[in-house]
């Protein structure tokens, strides 16, 4: 249940600082988008713990550079090999599919998924008939967490970790125009949208894994300018979010903490379906009193962690992935 929890952590502690003493050695994480921003900083640190992790990435080039310095910063007492990479477009059914097989050739299970990779803010577009947002950062990664399930079912305690944002406030799922059909298109308002469903899509994960043991989470890592997310908007656009998140931007090293934090802490073994933020679970904005504190600030809707509205959203995945995603 979304009730507010404060951990020791706060905005302002750093990915290294959640790992510290923790020791992941023989545990499997795969973390989409890890070639920048805080991805690569959530591998750098997990990596560190003694897990192997794989950058799955759409450039394989930008991919090995990352890998390249991921191991040149590694700690002494870590071995290089924790660090790999493999193609993963997950805007492309077909690269998802390679991905997997390629990946449960390797290995027998996988203990964490960060499903980090995500674009914002980008001009209308289509991916296979979907708007590119919703394709992205929602559809490509319910394919993948569902085609990865089998692996995570191995594993002991296995997490999800989906990256969503405070950009959720912006917009609920409108399920009668996904294309923007109906409604002029407006970029953050299609973000906004892709952002909420990927709190559904933890719910979601989490409503069919739980009983398998698997964790499920929404993480909103707060406001980081430093990634290159915003490299499809306008010099406007981009100044009007730094106005509004003013002296609450985080850094690429706070920016990953939550992330790392969800993917590790005890405290979510047999709990999931949460929206996290700061290292603590989320405020819920259930009255019009919260809502006015919180509104573009912190916390999460109720819409965005609705379990109907998952259901109904993973059944539109299945309708446009034209196959059933049964993975209970
Ligand atoms: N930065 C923020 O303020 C903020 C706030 C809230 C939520 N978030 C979320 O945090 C996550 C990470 O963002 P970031 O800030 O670290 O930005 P970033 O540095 O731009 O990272 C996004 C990553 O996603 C990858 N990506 C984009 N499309 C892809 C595709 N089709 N297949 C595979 N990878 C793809 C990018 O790869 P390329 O390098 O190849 O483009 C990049 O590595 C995103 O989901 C974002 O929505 C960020």
């Amino acid at each position: 249940m979304q009730e507010f929890v404060k951990s020791v952590f706060d905005k302002n502690t750093t990915a290294e600082q959640v790992a510290s003493g923790y020791d992941l050695t023989g545990k499997n994480v795969i973390i989409t988008g890890a070639n920048s921003g805080i991805g690569k900083e959530a591998a750098r640190v997990l990596g560190n713990t003694g897990a192997n992790v794989t950058l799955a990435v759409r450039n394989y080039e930008a991919g090995l550079q990352a890998v390249k310095e991921l191991k040149e910063r590694a700690l002494s007492t870590v071995s290089e090999a924790n660090f790999s990479v493999s193609i993963l477009d997950i805007s492309s059914k077909q690269s998802i599919k390679d991905f997997c097989s390629r990946y449960a050739e390797e290995n027998k299970q996988l203990d964490i998924l960060i499903s980090n990779a995500g674009i914002m803010g980008v001009e209308k577009s289509f991916i296979d008939g979907l708007e590119s947002q919703m394709a992205v950062n929602f559809f490509g990664h319910c394919f993948l967490s569902a085609s990865l399930a089998p692996l995570l079912k191995s594993a002991t305690n296995a997490r999800i970790v989906t990256l969503t944002s405070i950009a959720h406030h912006i917009a609920n799922i409108d399920f009668d125009d996904f294309n923007f059909e109906k409604t002029d298109y407006v970029p953050m308002v299609a973000y906004g949208r892709s952002k909420t469903a990927n709190v559904l899509l933890a719910v979601a994960l989490h409503n069919r894994l739980a009983s398998f043991g698997i964790t499920s989470l929404a993480v909103h890592p707060g406001v980081i300018h430093e990634t290159g997310l915003n490299r499809s908007m306008s010099e406007e656009a981009v100044a009007r979010i730094a106005a509004s998140a003013e002296g609450t931007n985080k850094t690429i090293e706070t920016g990953a903490a939550t992330s790392v934090w969800a993917a590790i802490s005890e405290l979510f073994i047999g709990k999931g379906g949460l929206y996290l933020e700061d290292c603590s679970v989320a405020e819920l904005i259930n009255t019009p009193e919260s809502e006015s504190v919180h509104r573009f600030k912190s916390g999460v809707f109720p819409y965005a962690l609705d379990s109907k509205a998952a259901d109904r959203l993973w059944t539109q995945a299945e309708k446009w992935l034209g196959q059933p995603l049964d993975i209970t």
